[in-house]
C-alpha cells in the first residue's frame, strides 16, 4: 500500500470501529460478533505502529469505548477506567510473564531465581461500573462510557440489592470500587421469558439483557431486574490500601462488598497462570453466568505500580480470552431433518464459521414457531451461538444486515424426502412426516437407533454404512440385518473383507439380545431404556407384549396412558407386527431377564445420576439400578428417591439439595444394590 492507500485505509477502519463502539457501548445492540471486532481493532493497531506518524488523537485506539449516551448525565471519573490487553494463545500469557519478570528483576523487586506472584481473576462478561462510596455511603455510580468520562446511573445502581448502600467498616473520604454488573443464565431465561409474553423485545444475551437493564432512564424498570455485581479493582482512593491484589479484594468483601472468592486465585508464575487457565475452561460450562476469559494480575500493588500502563492498559494485567462462542455468518439455507419418529426439524445451513473453538456449518432452528419468533429469515446474517459441546444454535438475526431480498422460512406441506404429509397436530410445536417407515429418512434413523449402543450395540455398522444399505435396498427394517451376505457387505463403499466379516460377527452377536434392548431397539414412541426394561420383566416375551391391550399396559411401573397408548398404536400397525414376526422367524431370540428382579425393595425407586462416578460408568450404574429393579430418571423431582452424585455433579445435585432428595455416593449405590440383593 502506498502512503495514500494506508491513510485510507486507517480512516476506513477507524470509522468503522468508532461506529461499532456506538451500536456496542451506547445502543446495546452489536452488528459485529466480538471476534470481528477484535480483527478491526489488530489491524488498526498493527498499521499504527507501523506509522506511528499517523496516529491521531481520536483513533479508537487511544481512547476506550464510546462516548456516554445523551441522555444520562456524564461522570467524570476521578481516575480512568481502563481496558485490558488481550491474548489468545499460551505463548502471549508466556511472553507476558516474561515482560513482567524482566521489568520486576530490573528493578530489584523480584530475585533472579524467583517468579512472579500472580492473582487470577474471572473476566466477566458485563459490564464495568465505578460505585464511589464517600465516608463509607455510596454517593455515586457511573458506567465506565469512553473511560474518562461515564454515565451517572447512581439511582439504577441502587437498585441492585447485592450492592450496600453503606460499607460494613468505617473507609474515611473515597472509595471508588470497580466491578462488573452482569445477570445470571437462568434470571435472563426468566427475563427473556417476561419480555416476550409483555410483547417487549427478547434480549440477544446475558450482557445485553444487564446493559440494557442498567442503563434504564427509569430506574423502577432497573430494579425489577435481577442484577448481579462483583468487584474486581479500585479507582480514586482515600485510605491506605492492603499490600497485594488479593488482599484488596478480600478486605472489599469484609466491606461487605460482593467478591468471587471462591473463583479468584493467587498463584506463581506463568504455568500458575496457565493452569487456572485450564481450571477455569473445565468449570466454565457450570458457571451460571458468562464469562468471557480470566484475568491476570501481578498481585503486589508495588510492583503493579512500577510495571505502570501503556496507552490505555496497565503493563501488570493480561486478559487471556477465550475463543469467542458467539459469531455472525449468513444463513444460506433453511433445510429440513427428518428424525426416526418422523420428527421435522429446519436446520440452518451456514456460511462456514469459527465459533466455540470448531467451523460450525450446521445449526439448530428447533422448529416453525422458534424461526417465526425470533424471525430468522433465509439470507440474513445471524448470530451462532457454540459453548461447550452443546449443538450450535442460531441465537437470531442481525436485523441491521439484513438484506432486502432475505426470505421468509415456509414449512412445506409434504416431506423433502418421501413426498408424504407433513401434519403438525394441534397444540404442538413439532412436525411430522406421516410416512413412517415408507420414508427412507425415517428408515435410517430407526435402524440408526436400533444399532445403537442402548439397543442392539452392533458395532462397526455406522450412520454412512446404513446410508448405503438402505440406499441399495439391502435392509428396509432391523430384521433384514440378520440376513445380510458377506457378498452385499463387501461391494459397499470403504468395505473390505475384514471389516465387512467382522460387521457379520457382530450383527450375529446380537442374535440373542436381552429382551429389554430389542423392545427398546424397535423405536416405539415414548418407550425408552428404562421403560423397555420395565416391559420385558413384566411381558417376559415380545409376543406377550405384543398382545397386551391398554389396561394391562397401564398396570407397568412407569408406564402411563401416553405411553400405554403409544405402544398399542405401534403394534396395530401391521407393518411393525410384521418386523417383529420376521425377527422371530429369522432366529432372533430374545433373552427375557431370566428372573423377577432378586429385590423388590427398589421396585418403584427411581434414581437419578449426576457428575462422574469413581468406578461405574453412568452405563454401568443404570444397568445395575435397573437390573435390581429401581428406574433411571434424567430429572430430579420430588418423586426422586435417590440421586446418586460423582465428582463434579452440577444443577441436578443442587436441584437434589432443595428438594431435600436423599443423596448417594458411588459406594452408597452399591451397598444399597448389595443389601437389597441379600
Ligand atoms: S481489571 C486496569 N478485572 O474487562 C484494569 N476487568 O477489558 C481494568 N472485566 O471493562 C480492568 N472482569 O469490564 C478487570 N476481573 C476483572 C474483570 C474485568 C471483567 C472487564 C472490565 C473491563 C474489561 C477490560
Amino acid at each position: 500500500m502506498n502512503k495514500s492507500e494506508i491513510e485510507n485505509r486507517l480512516h476506513a477502519l477507524r470509522a468503522q470501529i468508532i461506529q461499532h463502539n456506538n451500536a456496542y457501548y451506547v445502543q446495546d445492540d452489536p452488528t459485529i460478533s466480538d471476534a470481528e471486532y477484535d480483527a478491526l481493532m489488530l489491524e488498526l493497531q498493527t498499521l499504527e505502529s507501523e506509522h506511528p506518524e499517523l496516529v491521531t488523537a481520536d483513533s479508537p485506539t487511544q481512547i476506550v469505548g464510546a462516548a456516554p449516551a445523551q441522555t444520562f448525565s456524564s461522570v467524570t471519573h476521578g481516575v480512568p477506567m481502563l481496558s485490558l490487553g488481550n491474548a489468545f494463545e499460551l505463548e502471549q500469557v508466556q511472553a507476558f510473564d516474561q515482560r513482567v519478570s524482566q521489568t520486576l528483576r530490573q528493578s530489584g523487586l523480584l530475585q533472579p531465581d524467583q517468579d512472579v506472584e500472580y492473582f487470577c481473576e474471572l473476566k466477566l462478561d458485563g459490564l464495568a461500573v465505578n460505585l464511589r462510596y464517600v465516608d463509607s455511603v455510596l454517593v455515586q455510580a457511573a458506567t465506565r462510557g469512553d473511560g474518562q468520562t461515564g454515565e451517572d446511573v447512581t439511582a439504577n445502581v441502587k437498585t441492585i440489592t447485592v450492592i450496600p448502600q453503606r460499607l460494613k467498616q468505617h473507609v474515611p473520604g473515597v472509595l471508588d470500587v470497580r466491578g462488573e454488573v452482569f445477570i445470571h443464565h437462568s434470571d435472563f431465561e426468566a427475563l427473556n421469558q417476561a419480555q416476550t409474553a409483555r410483547g417487549q423485545r427478547v434480549f440477544v444475551n446475558p450482557r445485553n439483557a444487564a446493559a440494557g437493564s442498567l442503563r434504564q432512564l427509569d430506574a423502577r424498570i432497573t430494579a425489577q431486574r435481577p442484577l448481579r455485581f462483583f468487584a474486581y479493582g479500585w479507582g480514586e482512593v482515600t485510605d491506605t490500601l492492603p499490600e497485594t491484589q488479593g488482599a484488596v479484594l478480600q478486605w472489599l468483601a469484609d466491606l461487605g462488598l460482593p467478591v468471587n472468592l471462591t473463583q479468584n486465585r493467587q498463584v506463581i508464575g506463568a504455568q500458575g497462570l496457565l493452569d487456572y487457565y485450564a481450571q477455569v475452561t473445565e468449570e466454565r460450562p457450570k458457571l451460571d453466568y458468562d464469562i468471557d476469559g480470566v484475568v491476570y494480575k501481578v498481585n503486589a500493588l508495588r510492583a503493579q505500580h512500577v510495571l505502570g500502563y501503556v496507552s490505555r492498559a496497565p503493563r501488570f494485567a493480561l486478559a487471556h480470552k477465550f475463543a469467542a462462542e458467539e459469531a455472525m455468518t449468513r444463513l444460506l439455507d433453511i433445510q429440513l431433518q427428518v428424525g426416526r419418529t418422523g420428527a421435522v426439524t429446519p436446520v440452518a445451513r451456514l456460511e462456514p464459521v469459527f465459533v466455540g473453538g470448531v467451523t460450525v456449518t450446521n445449526a439448530t432452528l428447533h422448529n416453525e414457531d422458534e424461526i417465526a419468533r425470533k424471525d430468522v429469515r433465509i439470507g440474513d446474517w445471524v448470530t451462532v451461538r457454540r459453548a461447550g459441546d452443546v449443538i450450535p444454535e442460531v441465537v437470531g438475526p442481525v436485523l441491521s444486515k439484513r438484506p432486502d431480498d432475505a426470505r421468509s422460512f415456509v414449512m412445506p406441506s409434504t416431506c423433502p424426502v418421501c413426498d408424504s404429509a407433513i401434519e403438525r397436530p394441534e397444540g404442538e410445536a413439532v412436525a411430522r412426516c406421516t410416512g413412517g417407515l415408507f420414508c427412507p429418512a425415517q428408515r435410517k434413523q430407526s435402524l440408526i437407533h436400533a444399532v445403537s449402543r442402548k439397543a442392539l450395540d452392533i458395532d462397526g455398522l455406522g450412520e454412512k454404512l446404513i446410508d448405503q444399505l438402505v440406499e441399495q435396498g439391502l435392509i428396509k427394517n432391523i430384521a433384514d440385518l440378520y440376513t445380510l451376505k458377506l457378498e452385499d457387505i463387501v461391494r459397499l463403499e470403504r468395505m473390505g473383507q475384514k471389516s465387512a466379516e467382522n460387521l457379520l460377527k457382530a450383527i450375529e452377536g446380537a442374535r440373542e439380545p436381552a429382551l429389554g434392548r430389542l423392545i427398546f431397539a424397535l423405536g416405539i414412541r415414548h418407550v425408552g431404556e428404562t421403560t423397555a426394561t420395565e416391559l420385558a420383566r413384566t411381558f417376559g416375551s415380545i409376543e406377550a407384549l405384543m398382545q397386551a391391550d391398554e389396561a394391562t399396559l397401564l398396570a407397568v411401573p412407569d408406564v402411563g396412558p401416553v405411553v400405554a397408548a403409544s405402544i398399542v398404536r405401534f403394534f396395530e400397525e401391521p407393518h411393525n407386527r410384521e418386523v417383529v414376526e420376521t425377527l422371530l422367524s429369522r432366529n432372533v431370540r430374545p433373552k427375557a431377564s431370566e428372573q423377577q428382579p432378586v429385590s423388590v425393595a427398589l421396585q418403584g425407586l427411581t434414581f437419578v445420576l449426576t457428575g462422574t462416578l469413581p468406578s461405574w460408568t453412568r452405563e454401568e450404574a443404570t444397568q445395575a439400578i435397573l437390573a435390581a429393579g429401581g428406574k433411571v430418571s434424567g430429572s430430579v423431582s420430588k418423586k426422586t428417591a435417590y440421586v446418586v452424585a460423582g465428582e463434579e455433579a452440577g444443577r441436578k445435585l443442587e436441584q437434589a439439595q432443595t428438594l431435600g432428595v436423599s443423596i448417594l455416593d458411588e459406594d452408597a449405590l452399591k451397598a444399597l444394590l448389595n443389601r437389597e440383593s441379600d
